[in-house]
């Protein structure tokens, strides 16, 4: 009995930590994913003409998120600095 309480109580925790922390590829799908595609420009342009753009730039990935907290140089994203951060890191990996 205590077990099962033991497991349940471990999946609880499990679950609620797969939830704070999304990945970069799901935060890109629901909050990027009306404007940008992986490999189609639609608003802006994939998230492969943008890796490639940035490809070996470490800095832009501070720029960018920025960027879309300020709405400059970007439309606003109204995202967590977290989110922000792994969709752009997603996007800048893009193949
Ligand atoms: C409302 C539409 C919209 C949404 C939502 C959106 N973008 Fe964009 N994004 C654009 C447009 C338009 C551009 C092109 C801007 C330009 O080149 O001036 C762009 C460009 C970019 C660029 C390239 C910037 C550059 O300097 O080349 C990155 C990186 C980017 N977006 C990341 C994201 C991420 C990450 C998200 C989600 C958190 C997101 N965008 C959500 C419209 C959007």
């Amino acid at each position: 009995m205590k077990a099962i309480l033991l497991v349940l109580a471990a999946a609880g925790v499990l679950a609620a930590g797969v939830g704070y922390a999304q990945s970069g590829a799901d935060v890109a799908k629901s909050k990027c994913a009306a404007c940008h595609d992986v490999d189609k420009k639609k608003v802006g342009p994939s998230f492969k003409d943008i890796a490639a753009k940035y490809k070996g730039k470490k800095e832009a990935e501070g720029k960018l998120v920025g960027a879309m907290k300020e709405g400059k140089g970007h439309p606003k994203v109204a995202a967590s600095d977290a989110e922000l951060k792994a969709a752009v890191q997603h996007m800048l990996s893009a193949k």
